[in-house]
């Protein structure tokens, strides 16, 4: 049967919870506020307080909250979202800061002040690129494994001294697995040792063929050490880009995704939340996984203060109740009973899972105690 705590019921009518109990008392029943109650019983209590009745299932509350897609008319180009993947010490934090140096923005603002995960470069000819620059493939897999998509384009670094290496396969695979387009960037060919040419002959053995011959991979020669051909790369990354037509509606309520999450002291949970569509605003209500919150401050990996932040933008957000894991939606909703509601269910249905796990587990070792 169903069931509802007093507390829950109160959230979802916005009423105090006191005057529940009061209610409840007046129909005959004791109950604190976070005594479970039947079905029943809390209808009637909503008719009390003169509130329209709508039953719903607990799992409905999830219905509708990610909105249907945008029409084309209501979308617009958006900034390609590029994560970095390679073998270890092949140059990925290398090339990625370098590349954040010809960022015309942070080279104005005197540099990155902090490290938020994902960062937005402004390239001198107005195109801006988003970076994800969370460490390694765990992290990519941890993110698809929770059903988010943020990539758009992978960047396999390749060093042209060491060539294909057990985790360049790995990073190829993730990439075929979520079906994102690779661009290789050969990098170290500052090296003498440097052979690009074994690196795409080595490719072709993994199924990835590189436009020299004949497939549709970009490659770029680079080195992130001597800073060379920085420039092609980023072209080769908005070339695809253009490829992919990558469009977003950015006058709606926000939808996105968080890239990293941590609590700090003196600021709470934050979290590194990469926009997918929409607008987000300071006030916003949200949901995100199983945590709710409203957004007390955006601010960018230069730690300056946002108004908003659109699509393919990744802002930190302040005003988090709980901390949220990496790879969890976020989601603007309308308001703070809609965002309570929602994760209360989200929490009570984890809680649910954790509970059958671990009862499976003694289960176990029951068992193997017999
Ligand atoms: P992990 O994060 O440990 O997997 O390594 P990474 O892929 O981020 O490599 P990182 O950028 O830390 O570079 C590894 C080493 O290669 C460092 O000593 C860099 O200085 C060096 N390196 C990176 N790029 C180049 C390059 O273009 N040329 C040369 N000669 N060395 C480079
Ligand atoms: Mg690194």
């Amino acid at each position: 049967p169903e069931t509802i705590t007093v507390q829950e019921l109160a959230n979802r009518m916005a009423e105090r919870g006191g005057n529940v109990i009061k209610t409840l008392m007046k129909l005959g029943v004791m109950a604190t506020i976070n005594q479970v109650i039947d079905a029943d019983t809390a209808e009637l209590v909503v008719e009390e307080f003169g509130h329209k009745i709508k039953r719903v299932s607990d799992a409905d509350v999830e219905i509708g909250l990610v909105a249907g897609p945008d029409s084309d008319a209501e979308k617009s180009t958006r900034p390609p979202v590029v994560t970095v993947m390679g073998h270890v010490d092949h140059g990925k934090t290398s090339l990625l800061d370098a590349m954040r140096e010809s960022d015309v923005v942070s080279g104005e603002a005197g540099g990155i002040t902090q490290h938020i995960g994902a960062y937005q470069v402004k390239l001198a000819t107005g195109a801006r690129i988003t970076f994800i620059d969370t460490p390694g493939h765990a992290a990519f897999t941890a993110m698809r494994a929770r059903g988010a998509e943020v990539t758009d384009i992978v960047v396999l670094v390749v060093a042209a001294n060491d060539g294909i290496m057990p985790q360049t396969i790995e990073a190829i695979r993730h990439a075929q697995a979520a079906k994102v387009p690779m661009i290789v960037a050969i990098n170290k060919i500052d090296l003498p040792e440097a052979d690009t040419q074994k690196v795409r002959t080595e490719l072709l053995q993994h199924e990835v063929v590189v436009e020299e011959m004949g497939g549709d991979v970009q490659t770029v020669e680079v080195s992130a050490k001597k800073r060379m051909n920085l420039e092609r790369l980023e072209e080769a990354i908005l070339l695809q880009a253009e490829l992919l037509d990558l469009k977003a509606n950015e006058n709606r309520a926000a939808e996105g995704a968080v890239i990293e999450a941590k609590m700090e002291r003196g600021r709470g949970s934050v979290a590194t939340v990469l926009i997918q569509r929409g607008t987000l605003r300071v006030g916003d209500t949200f949901v995100c996984g199983k945590e709710w919150g409203r957004v007390r401050a955006l601010d960018n990996e230069r730690g300056e203060r946002l108004e908003e932040a659109g699509p393919a933008t990744p802002v930190e957000v302040l005003g988090f109740n709980g901390t949220p894991e990496a790879g969890d939606d976020f989601i603007v909703v309308e308001d703070e009973a809609k965002a309570r509601e929602v994760s209360g269910y989200r929490q009570r249905k984890d809680r649910e899972t954790q509970f059958v796990k671990s009862a499976r587990g003694s289960m176990e070792q029951m068992f193997e105690r017999i």
